[in-house]
C-alpha cells in the first residue's frame, strides 16, 4: 500500500510513451496534494476487468488512451452526451456508488486551447475545415458543432470515411475530396488538421494556403514538432496559430479536477514541463 489516498491514473497499450503521467504529476506537486497519478499497460482483453476493478483499487479512475478508448465506451455504466456523440471515452469516473461513468474531454481540449491562445477566436465566426476522419476528429467535429460553427468541410483522404462522419452528424459538416483542399478555402475561419500528416517521421501536409483568409485561425493536432509546416506557413502569411500541444493539456482538466478535486490551470510552467518530458 502506497499510503497516498487519492489514486488516478491513465491505461494503454503500450502506455510508456503516454505524458499524462508528466502532467497530472505536475500538477499533484503544484497544489499539493496527496494523490498519485500511474501509467498502466492493459491488455485490450484485460480492459473490462482492469475498469470494473478500479474502486476495489482504491482508484478514483482513470484516463484512457489508444486502443481503448470505444471500447472503455461499452463497458462504463454511464456515458456523458458529448462521449457518447464522440463514440469513445478518455476520462472514467468512479462514482459515490461504485458505478463507471464515461466522458470524452478531448473537444473540451481543443477548444479551450484554441481559447487559451486566441481570445477572440469564434467557431461561429465562420466555416470551419477539418482534415481528417479519424478518432481525433470525431472529438474535433462534436466540438466545433457545439461551439456553433455555420459550416465545417470534411476532408479524408479515405473518403468514404468522410462521408460515414458526415452522414452521422449531419448539417453542417460538408464533404469535400481530398485532392481539393487547397479550392475550398475562400472564407474559411478555422483550419484544423486531424491526420498524422506531418508528425515528425511522417509524411508532411502538403496544402497550398494562397485562398484561405489571412483572419482565420490554424490549428493541428500533431505537436511533436510543436510547429508543423502547416502552422509555419500559416503564420508566416499573419494567420493565427496554436500548435496541439495545448489540447493535450486542456482534456486533462476535469479528469483532474473530478479524482483529486482542484480545478488545475494550464500555464507557462506546466508547458515547459511537458515539453521537458518530451526531449524538447
Ligand atoms: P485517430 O483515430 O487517432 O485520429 P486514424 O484513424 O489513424 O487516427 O486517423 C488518422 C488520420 O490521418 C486519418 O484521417 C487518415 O486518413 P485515412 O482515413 O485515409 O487513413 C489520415 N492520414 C494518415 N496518413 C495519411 C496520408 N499519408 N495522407 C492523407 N491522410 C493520411
Amino acid at each position: 500500500m502506497s499510503g497516498v489516498s487519492l489514486k488516478a491514473g491513465v491505461i494503454g497499450w503500450p502506455i510508456e510513451h503516454s505524458l499524462s503521467p508528466h502532467l497530472h504529476g505536475f500538477w499533484l506537486d503544484q497544489y499539493k496534494i496527496d494523490g498519485e497519478y500511474l501509467p498502466f499497460a492493459v491488455e485490450p482483453e484485460n480492459l473490462d476487468g482492469y475498469l470494473r476493478g478500479l474502486g476495489e483499487q482504491g482508484r478514483r479512475g482513470t484516463n484512457v488512451t489508444l486502443p481503448h478508448k470505444e471500447a472503455t465506451l461499452k463497458i462504463v455504466d454511464q456515458v456523458d452526451d458529448i462521449a457518447a456523440r464522440v463514440g469513445a471515452v478518455n476520462t472514467v469516473v468512479v462514482q459515490k456508488d461504485g458505478s463507471l461513468l464515461g466522458s470524452n474531454t478531448d473537444g473540451f481540449g481543443f477548444l479551450e486551447n484554441l481559447k487559451d491562445h486566441q481570445p477572440n477566436w469564434q467557431a461561429s465566426s465562420g466555416p470551419a475545415i477539418v482534415l481528417g476522419a479519424g478518432g481525433a476528429a470525431r472529438a474535433i467535429l462534436v466540438a466545433l458543432q457545439e461551439a456553433g460553427a455555420p459550416e465545417i468541410r470534411l476532408l479524408n483522404r479515405t473518403k468514404e470515411r468522410a462521408d460515414d462522419l458526415a452522414q452521422e452528424f449531419g448539417s453542417p459538416v460538408k464533404v469535400f475530396a481530398w485532392d481539393d483542399r487547397a479550392d475550398i478555402l475562400a472564407e474559411v475561419q478555422t483550419l484544423v488538421n486531424t491526420t498524422s500528416l506531418g508528425m515528425k517521421g511522417q509524411v508532411a501536409l502538403e496544402l497550398d494556403l494562397s485562398h484561405l483568409p489571412t483572419t482565420a485561425t490554424v490549428t493541428d493536432i500533431v505537436y511533436t514538432p510543436l510547429e508543423t509546416a502547416l502552422l509555419k506557413n500559416a503564420r508566416a502569411r499573419g494567420n493565427p496559430t496554436v500548435d496541439g500541444l495545448g489540447m493535450l493539456l486542456h482534456q486533462a482538466r476535469p479528469g483532474f479536477a473530478a479524482w483529486f478535486g482542484i480545478e488545475p490551470e494550464v500555464g507557462e510552467d506546466l508547458r515547459q514541463h511537458v515539453l521537458k518530458a518530451m526531449g524538447v
